[in-house]
C-alpha cells in the first residue's frame, strides 16, 4: 500500500480511511470520537444551504466546528449559484472552514423534492454550477455522489464536476432508488477511476479491515469512507491502520467493547442534552454484534433507558 495520507486541495488528512457523513449521528462529539478511533477524516452531517443563507441560528449551530482539526463540512441544497457562493463566503469568513462537500447523494424524499441531494444527479450542469460557486468563493470543493438515480449517470456528471474544478469526488456505489438496499457496486467505482484522475474516494458496504484494503487496491481509489459499520465498530479505523502497517490487527476485548458502549452513550447524552438512550439502542446493540454468548446482554440492552441502566447492566450482566 503506497500512500498513507489523503490529500484534498492543500489539506492533508493523516490516513486514507475515514468516517462517512451520517445525518443524525455525525455531530461534533461523534466526529472527535471517530478521530480518536483512528479515522483519517470525518465529514459533518449535511447542513442546509438555504438555512445558512437565511442566517437561521439553528442551522448555523449545526456547523459545530470550533477548533475542530481539519474540519470537512457537508452542505445540501438545490443548484443556485448565488446562494452557494454567498454561503461559502460566509462559512469561510465566519468559521475559517474551506473544505466543503456537496451532498449529491441523499435519496430521501423530503430533500429530493426540493431539487437537492440525488435529484441533482440528472443535471450535470446544475452540479457543476454548485462546484463553480464554491470554487469562486475560495472553497476546496468536494462532491459526494451516487452512481445515478436509477441507471448510470456518472459518465455525464463526473466530467462536468471535473471541468468545474472539483477537488475530490466520493462515490457511494449505489443508485438513489436503491436507498441502502442491494450491494454497493465497486466495479462501477473502478470504472469511474478509469476516467477520472482526480482524488477519488470509494464508499459502500465496507465492514472489515481486510475489505477496506481490498476495495482500495482493486478499484484504485485514493481513499475509502465508512458509514454504518463505523457506528457499531469505530475501532475499524485503527484496525485498518494496524493491518496496513503490520499485516495484522487486534479484535477488541469484551471489556474494551463495554467501555466503548459507556463512552458512546455519554457522548450522545452530552451532545443531545438528554437523559434517554432509547434512540441509540440500535447502535449500542450493533456494538455488541458478533460477541459470542451475549444473548442475555442483547436482550437487556434492548430495554435500556438511562446511562445508569446501561452502566449497571454492563457491570452485572455484561459477562457474556
Ligand atoms: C442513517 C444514515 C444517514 C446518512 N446521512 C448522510 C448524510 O448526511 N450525507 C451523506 O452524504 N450521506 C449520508 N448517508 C450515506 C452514507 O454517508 C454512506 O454513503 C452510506 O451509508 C454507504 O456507506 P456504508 O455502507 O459504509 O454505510 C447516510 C446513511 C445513513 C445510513
Amino acid at each position: 500500500m503506497s500512500q498513507k495520507t489523503l490529500r484534498i486541495g492543500e489539506i492533508e488528512f493523516p490516513f486514507w480511511a475515514g468516517a462517512a457523513p451520517l445525518a443524525g449521528f455525525s455531530h461534533r462529539a461523534y466526529r472527535d470520537w471517530m478521530r480518536q478511533w483512528g479515522a483519517g477524516f470525518v465529514v459533518s452531517e449535511m447542513v442546509s444551504v438555504e438555512g445558512l443563507y437565511r442566517d437561521q441560528k439553528k442551522t448555523w449551530m449545526l456547523l459545530d466546528v470550533f477548533e475542530e482539526p481539519l474540519p470537512w463540512i457537508q452542505l445540501f441544497g438545490k443548484s443556485e449559484y448565488a446562494k452557494w457562493y454567498t454561503v461559502a463566503r460566509k462559512v469561510i469568513s465566519r468559521l475559517g472552514v474551506r473544505l466543503i462537500d456537496v451532498n449529491f447523494g441523499c435519496p430521501v424524499k423530503k430533500v429530493v423534492k426540493t431539487g437537492a441531494g440525488s435529484a441533482l444527479l440528472v443535471s450535470p450542469r446544475g452540479m457543476a454550477d454548485i462546484v463553480r460557486a464554491l470554487k469562486d468563493a475560495g472553497a476546496i470543493a468536494t462532491a459526494k455522489v451516487r452512481l445515478g438515480v436509477e441507471t448510470p449517470l456518472w459518465e455525464a456528471f463526473v466530467p462536468a464536476l471535473e471541468e468545474a474544478g472539483v477537488d475530490a469526488i466520493t462515490v457511494h456505489g449505489r443508485y438513489a432508488v436503491q436507498m441502502y438496499a442491494g450491494v454497493a457496486d465497486w466495479e462501477k467505482i473502478k470504472d469511474i477511476r478509469q476516467c477520472y484522475q482526480g482524488v477519488l474516494i470509494g464508499n459502500g458496504d465496507i465492514t472489515r479491515p481486510e475489505l477496506a484494503i481490498q476495495r482500495k487496491e482493486e478499484s484504485g481509489v485514493d481513499g475509502v469512507m465508512i458509514g454504518r459499520a463505523a457506528l457499531g465498530m469505530p475501532y475499524i479505523f485503527r484496525q485498518i491502520r494496524d493491518y496496513v502497517e503490520t499485516g495484522t490487527y487486534q479484535k477488541p476485548s469484551f471489556e474494551d467493547i463495554k467501555e466503548m458502549l459507556l463512552e458512546y452513550a455519554s457522548v450522545y447524552l452530552q451532545v443531545n442534552k438528554t437523559s434517554t438512550l432509547v434512540p441509540i439502542r440500535g447502535i449500542l446493540l450493533s456494538m455488541i454484534h458478533g460477541i459470542p454468548h451475549a444473548r442475555h446482554l442483547r436482550q437487556t440492552l434492548s430495554l435500556v433507558k438511562t446511562y445508569e441502566d446501561l452502566s449497571l447492566l454492563l457491570k452485572e450482566g455484561g459477562k457474556g
